[in-house]
């Protein structure tokens, strides 16, 4: 499997730090320098389901495939705005699509789980063209009286559309299950069974517990598939990680002694989009002619679970 081609979309509202300390007791100054984020693109008037469509669209344009020749789209989103039908279906009428399609949550590691399903489907002969889209809107369950959690998120879509081809080499998974660390729980409903249903909350995180396994569990798993590539370090030409904190790039780039030109980042313009961030980042990346033929990637994403996923492409 390989990727063909790439798209994203941005809400319009772009929401700075300064803006977030006109009612919440935080600064711009700590943002920044605990999380390197400076602003962060907000829903306001738009769906998560437009910027979804409006990144499908445009990685198929850029993939130079049409929709009818997709035959299975993936989503990734932690919660779309429809509890069903899945924005998998939804998008379609839209894009011009008309298959099979499926939501799939695995936090922050969406993107990387599901590029490991797509290769699976195509291996096995299901599929010959899958639209892979992740879609997070976290600015709608994260609790905005709290500044430890939403000041870090933004909201997003971006696409891959893969093909057959020899390009996505590897992918590799971790788990440690552990819900404490990160959670957020859907409403209760109202069904006159159930036995106390506890209230809902919004996302929960403990920030710091996240932060240590991020950082000691990338660094892992991507030493890991250097290993089972025979790769030095060096020879990876972008390290694309999950864009969750400045300082956890930095973390695992200065163990690794590469040049900072490898890591690269935009999450001083988007925030955490959740699954968004590493196909958002390969998207600007393939935009802006960072990535040419042969060039060597490693993706690395971590998250709620907590669980981490590895992969290697060459572009
Ligand atoms: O994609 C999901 C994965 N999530 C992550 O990867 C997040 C990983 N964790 C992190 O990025 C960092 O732990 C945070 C950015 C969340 C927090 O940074 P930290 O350096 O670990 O700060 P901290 O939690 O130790 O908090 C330090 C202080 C506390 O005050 P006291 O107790 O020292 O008085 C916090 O209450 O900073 C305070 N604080 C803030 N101050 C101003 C927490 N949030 C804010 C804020 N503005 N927004």
């Amino acid at each position: 499997m390989r990727i063909l081609g790439t798209g994203s979309a941005l809400p319009k509202l772009t929401v700075t730090n300064d803006r977030l300390a006109g009612f919440l007791d935080t600064s711009d100054e700590w943002i920044a320098t605990r999380t390197g984020i400076r602003e962060r693109r907000l829903l306001s008037d738009e769906t998560l389901q437009s910027l979804a469509e409006t990144a499908s669209t445009r990685a198929l344009e850029n993939a130079g495939v049409a929709p009818g020749e997709i035959d299975f789209v993936l989503v990734t989103t932690v919660l779309a705005e429809t509890l069903t039908p899945a924005l998998a279906m939804d998008i379609q009428p839209a894009v011009g699509l008309k298959c099979m399609g499926l939501d799939l949550n695995a936090g922050c590691t969406g993107f990387v789980a599901a590029l490991a399903l797509a290769k699976g489907m195509m291996e096995s002969g299901q599929a010959r063209r899958i639209l892979l889209v992740s879609a997070e809107a976290l600015s709608r369950f994260v609790d905005w009286n709290d500044r430890t959690t939403c000041v870090l998120f933004g909201d997003a879509a971006a696409a891959v559309v893969l093909g057959e081809g020899e390009g996505v080499k590897a992918i590799a998974f971790d788990a440690e299950p552990r819900r404490e660390v990160l959670c957020a729980e859907t409403p209760p409903g109202n069904s006159p069974f159930a036995v106390d249903p506890a209230p809902a909350t919004y996302l929960k995180m403990a920030g710091q517990e996240v932060y240590k396994f991020a950082v000691s569990h990338s660094l892992r798993d991507i030493r890991a598939m250097l290993d089972m590539q025979g790769l030095r370090p060096e020879d990876v030409d972008y390290y694309l990680l999950h864009q969750a904190n400045l300082r956890i790039l930095e973390g695992v780039r200065t163990r690794l002694r590469v040049d900072e030109a490898r890591f690269p980042h935009d999450i001083e313009f988007t925030g955490n989009t959740s699954s968004c961030s590493v196909p958002l980042l390969l998207d600007v990346m393939n935009r802006d002619g960072r990535l040419t033929p042969g060039s060597r990637l490693i993706f690395s994403a971590f998250g709620a679970g907590l669980c981490t996923g590895t992969a290697y492409v060459e572009w």
